[in-house]
């Protein structure tokens, strides 16, 4: 695919969040920024709104959440306080490759009996056909290699059920972007997160990109839905 003189080149270099060998603390500085940019840009709330516009809460069980490359599980914990608030019952799934950063998100869920934290990769989730009622991921798409894009869209179809949400929100390489990243990353963030910033972008799918694979993956229920200030983007929809 050609790209446009506003998309920078597509670049392969790690984030350093991913890396082995990066001090455990600086990973946890990283994450704990993401954490703040989440709460800043007010990520939840709009997470959590199109949760609810795509699926309807099930009558007597709970609701069934996965939310993949979890970190330190942020997503899940406000989707149980929505859950408290509304006295509603639900069972959320966190997912993460890593396992020094679910070690972390387990100490941030210990009050949380509703979370069950689980290593696996986003490529070949660990669960049935149709288990859950939602399905979603924020920020995690851009961590996976290219040839593993519509594969990723597709594990999170077949793990939700007919009648329930897929959401995947992630950010989108520009120049803009990259221009406009950096001086906010400055002003808001660690040093480990301005690079994995500005890598991440660069990492991430053009909308071109996007589109592109959208429609490879053969689910056309899939919408671009949204433009947020901290995913960029956001693809969702109701499985038929
Ligand atoms: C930038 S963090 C986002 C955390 C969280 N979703 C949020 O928005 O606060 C990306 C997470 O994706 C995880 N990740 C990267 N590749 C993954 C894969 N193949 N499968 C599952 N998780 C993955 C990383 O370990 C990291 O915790």
């Amino acid at each position: 695919m050609t790209t446009s003189w506003w998309v920078p080149p597509r670049t392969d270099e790690p984030e350093l969040i991913d890396l082995p060998t990066t001090p455990w603390e600086d990973v946890l500085k990283g994450m704990r920024d993401v954490q703040r940019l989440n709460k800043l840009l007010l990520t939840y709330n709009v997470l959590l709104d199109t949760l609810l516009r795509h699926v309807r809460w099930p009558e007597g069980r709970p609701l069934r959440v996965l939310d993949v490359g979890t970190g330190l599980a942020d997503i899940p914990r406000a989707l149980v306080r929505m859950a408290r608030q509304r006295g509603a019952a639900i069972e959320v799934v966190g997912l993460d490759l890593n396992a020094r950063i679910l070690e972390m998100a387990s100490e941030h869920t210990a009050r949380y009996p509703e979370i069950r934290l689980v290593q696996g990769d986003a490529l070949a989730l660990p669960f049935e056909a149709g288990h859950f009622d939602a399905a979603l991921n924020h920020l995690a798409l851009h961590h996976l290699p290219t040839d593993g894009h519509v594969r990723f869209f597709q594990e999170l179809d077949r793990v939700v059920r007919p009648g329930g949400a897929v959401m995947v929100g992630d950010l989108e390489r520009s120049h803009l972007n990259v221009a406009l990243a950096r001086p906010f990353l400055a002003l808001f963030t660690s040093e480990i997160a301005q690079h994995d910033g500005i890598v991440s972008i660069l990492k991430a799918l053009s909308a071109e990109e996007l589109t592109d694979v959208l429609a490879r993956t053969g689910l056309s229920y899939l919408r671009r839905e949204w433009l947020a200030p901290a995913a960029q983007f956001l693809v969702a929809g109701t499985k038929p």
